[in-house]
């Protein structure tokens, strides 16, 4: 074959977006293709510095069809939740011209290109901590800078809810709302920001990742049978979430903690509830989870005002939220006292994430772990070591940007193929 001069370039789009979690939870869908929830709900977008997906695509007339390469290795597009994104972001898709690189390519062409897309999330993507939200939204958003999309952040949102319902709320930093929508074509389901990360800076967040043998349900599955069996999960979606959804925005723009921290602990218990009422029941939280939710609410009822809140997504990992760098500190020795590293762990592994933390805490070495005192609201001296995997500390964060840097790209600029 000939190759001409015009068909050897390569537009490449490099995005590194954040995971998030929710803290009115999303449970549940009205529409299984579009993905449309039965309630609102709110997140915080986690600092993309300690957990996020970074994607680069790349588009060339020299690539012959669609492929992608997860964490280096290949894997299908065939998915309708790719396809999905692929096709509503290819629609929009207008002229886009790279004068340094020679690149013209006109909205009509775009239905003949084909798109290399390579991602890459700096976190395990098996342990449970949303990797699909920050992978969606990262490849919606890395696609639409690379077809020229014109569409606003809103709009990206729905199309990125497609891929992954949760995805939608990683399109913004800090506090973002999934507002469910009422319309059947989904049109009226988008994310949107409350506060930016710089509203409440005080707040610093530790996930305990907690190891777990078991393979738990699927969200998709796990929302599809609460759907069809539990009445709990009706009752809060038309009753509860409403209400709590106001009572989060107020807390939240007040910066009331106790508000914040008492909302977030509710709505992840009852979460957990609406599973529990789910024929057959599904668990998620495991012993190390309930153990964690002990601490918290002993160590928050013998303190005049909440430390701490906690949530928990489908899986049993905690998700806890310090109120001040002050509170992350002593929650931190808590955690460590409690649920030291299993044999032959290091401490540098151990805490990952912003380890300032460990400074704060007094903690240089493993045997500074090891004399921790008892906490003094606490009268058993039981220890579970290795019970957690790795703590991630980590703040509420940006959303998502585009890394401008080639030297950062996953794909090589020359030849549109994994670095
Ligand atoms: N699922 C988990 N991580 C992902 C990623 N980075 N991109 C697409 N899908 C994913």
């Amino acid at each position: 074959a000939v190759v001409t001069a015009e068909k050897s370039w390569v537009r490449i789009v490099t995005g590194q977006t954040p995971t998030n979690i929710a803290v009115i939870k999303y449970w549940g869908k009205r529409d299984e293709n579009l993905i449309l929830p039965i309630n609102d709900s709110i997140s915080v977008t986690l600092d993309p510095n300690h957990l996020c997906t970074t994607t680069t695509v790349a588009v060339s007339p020299a690539f012959d069809k669609d492929r992608m390469w997860l964490n280096g290795k290949e894997i299908s597009l065939a998915g309708d939740r790719f396809q999905n994104c692929l096709r509503e972001i290819r629609k929009r898709a207008t002229d886009v011209e790279e004068e340094e690189k020679g690149i013209k390519i006109a909205k009509k062409d775009w239905e003949n290109l084909h798109v290399h897309i390579a991602s890459y999330n700096n976190f395990p993507t098996a342990a449970g901590l949303a990797s699909s939200a920050a992978g969606l939204a990262c490849l919606v958003f890395s696609l639409a800078r690379l077809m020229n999309v014109k569409e606003d952040q809103g709009q990206l949102s729905a199309i990125a809810r497609q891929g992954s319902g949760s995805a939608c709320r990683s399109l913004y930093g800090g506090f973002v709302k999934w507002i469910m929508g009422k319309s059947e074509d989904g049109s009226d389901s988008f994310a949107v920001q409350v506060t930016d990360e710089k509203h409440w800076d005080d707040l610093v967040i530790l996930i305990a990742v907690v190891s777990s043998q078991q393979k738990e349900t699927s969200s998709t599955s796990g929302m599809r049978e609460s759907v069809e069996t539990s009445l709990l999960l009706k009752h809060r979606a038309q009753e509860i979430v409403p209400k709590r959804i106001l009572q989060m925005e107020e807390a939240i723009k007040n910066k009331d903690f106790p508000s914040f921290a008492r909302l977030t602990c509710a709505d992840s218990n009852q979460f957990h509830a609406t599973c529990l009422d789910t024929t057959p029941p599904i668990f998620y939280m495991n012993d190390t989870s309930h153990k964690i939710i002990s601490i918290v609410e002993k160590w928050n009822r013998a303190e005049t005002t909440p430390q701490v809140a906690y949530t928990f997504d489908a899986g049993p990992n905690a998700v806890l939220i310090a109120r001040d760098r002050k509170a992350a500190t002593q929650l931190l020795q808590r955690m460590l006292y409690y649920f030291p590293p299993g044999a032959d762990a290091d401490l540098n592994s151990f805490v990952v994430g912003d380890k300032s933390i460990l400074q704060d805490a007094g903690i240089k070495e493993m045997k500074d772990v090891e004399s921790l005192p008892l906490p003094p609201e606490y009268n058993s001296t039981q220890k579970y070591a290795g019970a957690v995997s790795y703590f991630i500390c980590t703040r509420p964060g940006q959303g998502p940007i585009v890394l401008s840097d080639e030297t950062q790209a996953l794909l090589n600029p020359e030849t549109g193929l994994p670095k």
